[in-house]
């Protein structure tokens, strides 16, 4: 063990490494996010892509991730600093990008918080039609200071969890919610597939139509991949520095891999059938759950017992992954400015409270402040998910595949040789060819530049 890493956590059994892992990678990102990215950009052929992309990409990075982080018991930044000085970077680009998407997603989170109230008090249960949900999600999106107040409630549950230390707060967490959320989620798609008309959105999602296939379609498809899987900034390298040495790193991105897609699918079936019984938009962007479910709620009986429940686990998804976005931050600034953990998380807490609360008001009042057209909340996402994390993505493929040394690739992969690992030829060509060459190929055809 090196000096670093003497008195730094380590996670518990082999279990706690995926659930850890799983609770950063699910949350809105598959709930929130991944319904309405397909929905905007037309359906199956869009969820095709999608796949090829947490196979082919998001695994091999995942599992360089880890590599990074286990081989360095260190914070993003330092990590890759002490693997290679010249690339500290890449952790520098990993902890800013956490910054940025805690800017936006703490706000999702506290819609999903103020949604768990309605639904415990019976509000949403009074309304109907899919157009007097639409109307009550925009007004209370553009309130000033209600989903500041939501906001501001989810960042101090993060900061709490994150005071109480990574095994107690991060673990417990995690180890709770993934088979209960799994377990609501299949009862609502098996619900929303005996709705009339559900055919039609199961077509919608999984009959793939090529023609609406845009270079931005493969941009958006990547980022989405990135972003539900938590890789392309650190979180990964972060969570894994806390691995115990037995760990299985395969197993675990193959774990973590499996059952966010799973949670991503079901949620999309849970939604389109949904989408298309009570006629919305299947493009109608971020707002498109908070409509859709608690109409399908409305239909089910004891529908404030199903709403509750579901918005409950919404709320600790996403408290998971607000965790290890904080994580992220909160590490780096103990470890390399050497503030106390706890002042490190205070600060870290209030950094985000104020750019949670401009991303809020972006949607409201101060609307008419734009950054290339858009809106402070909308620019993060983009920003976040579509650039910053398929370039993290990209230098840490050229990283793992390049520059490390590959006894240490090795001896991470297969635990010093205590494991087998037979493809590991085919793991190298993915990290050192496909996945850099296709992430810049996509990055240019965005451009404009073929
Ligand atoms: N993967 C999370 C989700 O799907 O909701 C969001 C996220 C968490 C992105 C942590 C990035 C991250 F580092």
């Amino acid at each position: 063990m090196n000096r670093i890493s003497q008195g730094r956590a380590t996670l518990g059994g082999k279990l706690s490494a995926v659930l850890v892992a799983a609770g950063s990678s699910v949350g809105l990102g598959n709930i929130w996010r991944f319904p309405y990215v397909v929905g905007e950009n037309g359906g199956g052929a869009f969820l095709a892509i999608y796949v090829c992309c947490v196979a082919l990409l998001g695994l091999p990075i995942m599992l360089a991730e880890f590599t990074v982080g286990r081989a360095s018991h260190r914070n993003a930044v330092g990590a890759f600093r002490a693997l290679d000085r010249r690339w500290s970077f890449l952790g520098y680009n990993g902890v800013l990008t956490a910054f940025l998407i805690l800017g936006f997603y703490f706000v999702v989170a506290g819609w999903t918080a103020e949604y768990l109230v309605h639904s415990l008090t019976g509000d949403l249960a009074h309304l109907s039609s899919a157009d007097e949900y639409a109307t009550v999600f925009d007004e209370f999106i553009r309130s000033p200071w209600r989903p500041i107040l939501y906001t501001g409630l989810f960042v101090l549950a993060t900061h709490a969890v994150i005071a109480m230390g990574v095994q107690q707060g991060i673990e417990r967490s995690a180890k709770l919610l993934m088979p209960l959320l799994l377990g609501v989620l299949v009862v609502l798609a098996i619900h929303s597939l005996l709705m009339p008309g559900s055919g039609e959105g199961l077509r919608f999602l999984f009959r793939p139509d090529f023609s609406k296939v845009t270079p931005s379609t493969i941009l958006v498809a990547l980022g989405q991949a990135f972003f539900s899987l938590s890789i392309g900034l650190g979180t990964m390298v972060t969570y894994a520095s806390y691995f115990k040495p037995d760990t299985n790193l395969r197993h675990t991105a193959l774990h973590v891999t499996l059952l966010d897609t799973a949670v991503a699918l079901l949620a999309g079936i849970v939604i389109f059938p949904a989408v298309f019984s009570v006629g919305i938009e299947p493009s109608s962007g971020p707002s498109l759950v908070f409509i859709t479910l608690p109409s399908i709620f409305n239909g089910m009986p004891w529908s404030m017992v199903w709403s509750s429940v579901f918005f409950l686990l919404l709320v600790i998804a996403a408290l998971t992954s607000t965790i290890s976005l904080h994580e992220v931050v909160t590490v780096y600034l103990h470890e390399e400015w050497h503030l106390s953990r706890r002042r490190a998380a205070w600060t870290t807490t209030l950094a985000t409270l104020l750019l949670g609360a401009l991303a809020s008001l972006s949607l409201g009042v101060l609307g008419g402040c734009t950054i290339f057209g858009e809106n402070l909340f909308d620019s993060l996402d983009f920003l976040t998910a579509n650039i910053l994390l398929p370039v993290g993505g990209f230098f840490t493929c050229i990283f793992v595949g390049w520059k490390l040394d590959r006894r240490i690739l090795r001896a991470q992969l297969t635990n010093d040789e205590a494991l087998r690992f037979r493809i590991y030829g085919v793991l190298s060509l993915l990290l050192r060819y496909f996945c850099p060459i296709l992430l810049l190929l996509v990055f240019l055809d965005n451009l404009g530049v073929f």
